[in-house]
């Protein structure tokens, strides 16, 4: 495996390689739902090249990112067993340039949801996401469907400026009581942990409630908010469909159920696609 640290050096690793390449962005900590990721790569392509950049532009004023978990040993470890190739770990001054050309996120679809509550979060993420896939040229490129709305629009983006990728959405991987895997559940104390878990019991709650042909989106969202009690505050309860317009009836096979709340200082999502 290759650690690159450099733009020069990840190129030369670059050209090297042959065939299809598979392409895995991460900020590190990396846990079992980036590791589904990786080795989803290494079975689909002949390469696999990831990333670990913690991208200040994501991050928003007053946000965790100077306390964002760093794990750059074992991370590259879990990297080597994995079979990845090039595993690239850039500086911030390696990747950004001053007063440089921004990308924005879409308007309305950028700016709902968690746009809404991260006002600027996803301008931030495409511009590295478009630098890093534009450096790496992959094949394939693989996003959790635990940020929904974080594919939606990268594949948009890929769609609207002809990038010739194809972006790969991979489920959801939770901890054998439900909560999804995250970076940020190191912050949660035991007690927090236990409070957290009504988040994926109310999106359970959902999916039986949709199995029941309960489609009205006020009923369940209210059903879900009776559960969701135990966080400390809830910052969207929210269906939309796969475009991420919002809907007020449940289409099966068609809809997003996403769930953002607080609980102590720790802000999670979840969703389910249904
Ligand atoms: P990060 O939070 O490290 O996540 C990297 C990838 O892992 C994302 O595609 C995310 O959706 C996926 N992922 C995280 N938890 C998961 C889980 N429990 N199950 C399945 N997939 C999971 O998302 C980012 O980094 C950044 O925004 C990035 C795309 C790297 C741009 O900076």
């Amino acid at each position: 495996m290759v650690i690159a640290h450099t733009i020069q050096e990840f190129q030369k690793a670059r050209l090297a390689l042959q065939g299809s390449v598979g392409f895995v962005p991460t900020m590190g900590a990396l846990h079992q739902g980036h590791l589904s990721l990786l080795q989803r790569a290494r079975a689909e392509n002949d390469c696999v090249v990831v990333s670990i950049f913690v991208n200040p532009t994501q991050f928003l004023e007053g946000e965790d990112l100077e306390k964002y978990p760093r794990k750059e040993d074992a991370d590259i470890e879990i990297c080597r067993l994995a079979g990845v190739d090039i595993l690239f770990m850039p500086t911030i001054e390696q990747m950004y340039y001053k007063d440089e050309l921004i990308i924005l996120a879409p308007k309305i679809r950028g700016y709902i949801l968690e746009g809404a509550k991260r006002p600027g979060h996803f301008d931030g993420m495409l511009q590295i996401v478009m630098k890093l896939l534009n450096l790496t040229s992959p094949t394939r490129a693989y996003f959790g469907k635990k940020d929904a709305q974080q594919l939606s629009l990268v594949t948009q983006m890929v769609h609207d400026y002809f990038m010739n990728i194809e972006i790969v959405p991979c489920e959801i991987v939770r901890d054998k009581d439900g909560l999804a895997l995250s970076s940020r559940n190191v912050y949660l104390s035991s007690q927090e942990r236990l409070r957290a878990l009504s988040i994926s019991r109310s999106l359970q709650k959902a999916s039986q409630m949709v199995m029941a042909k309960e489609f009205r989106v006020d009923v369940i969202t209210e059903a879900m908010r009776i559960i969701l009690r135990d966080v400390d505050s809830i910052e969207y309860v929210k269906v939309v469909d796969r475009f991420f317009y919002p809907i007020e009836e449940v289409k099966p096979q068609a809809s997003i159920i996403l769930v953002a709340a607080f609980v102590g200082k720790t802000r999670l999502i979840d969703n389910l696609w249904i």
